[in-house]
């Protein structure tokens, strides 16, 4: 089987209802990021960085994945599909997806404030005072700014050895996330989605498709199954 490794980012979710970050009325414009999405933030004011992501995982149940999400678990019947995901939400895998690699965390896991190595299936609020076992606060399970990125060298060594790759609703601005794009020396075919990315500097053997994350799945979809 070929391999197929999708890059998503927030703009895949956005039909699904989930705000991305830059967009106008994205969550960047109502919320500082680095006062809820780094590591400083959350030494500076705990309450307000668990009330952030307490809110986005309230979101999650009242969401459900979308045809962009599905068409990619159905390509698993033709392809050896590797998503590699920036969003912390579950889409991908509530759609079906099996290899699914979560660069930036996920919103139904809680760590220790002590060892992010400690992780907990975790669907309710965390509150100040919920304790992991080594006796630690327990925190969001989120690479925030101003921390290592775990999965990158897994997520790079995927894109690697891909016979093919799409790129969809990211903006490519958060690195190293973004920098995966330059690594798929064995892509035959390369395909970015998202309804911005003719202002995006990608190398020149991409398919830009500027449309929503539905509609392009479903091209991409009809071209590479027929
Ligand atoms: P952004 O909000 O930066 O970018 C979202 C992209 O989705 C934009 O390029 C939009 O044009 C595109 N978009 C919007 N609606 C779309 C749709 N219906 N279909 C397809 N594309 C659509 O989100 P990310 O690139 O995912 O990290 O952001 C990367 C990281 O920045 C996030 O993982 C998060 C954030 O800060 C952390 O918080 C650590």
């Amino acid at each position: 089987m070929q391999k197929l490794v999708i890059l998503s980012g927030a703009g895949i979710s956005q039909e699904s209802g989930i705000s991305t970050f830059r967009d106008a009325n994205g969550l960047w414009e109502n919320h500082d990021i680095m006062e809820v999405a780094s590591i400083q933030g959350w030494h500076n004011n705990p309450e307000l960085v668990l009330d952030f992501y307490n809110q986005r995982r309230r979101q999650l149940v009242e969401v459900i994945p979308n045809k962009a999400h599905t068409i990619i678990a159905q390509l698993e019947d033709q392809y050896e599909v590797t998503v590699i995901t920036q969003n912390v939400d579950d889409l991908h895998e509530r759609s079906g997806s099996s290899r699914v690699i979560h660069l930036h965390g996920e919103l139904y896991k809680a760590c220790s404030e002590g060892n992010k190595n400690l992780v907990l299936d975790w669907k309710e609020d965390i509150k100040l005072g919920d304790l992991a076992e080594d006796g630690s606060q327990l925190r969001p399970f989120i690479v925030w700014f101003g921390e290592d990125v775990p999965l990158l060298d897994l997520a790079a060594d995927m894109v690697y050895d891909a016979d093919i790759l799409i790129v969809i609703g990211t903006s490519l601005q958060v690195y190293p996330a973004a920098n995966l794009i330059h690594f798929a020396h064995n892509a035959k075919r390369k395909y970015i989605i998202d309804p911005h990315c003719q202002d995006y500097t990608v190398p020149s053997d991409f398919v830009k498709l500027a449309m929503k994350a539905t509609e392009g799945m479903a091209k991409v979809r009809d071209e590479l199954v027929g």
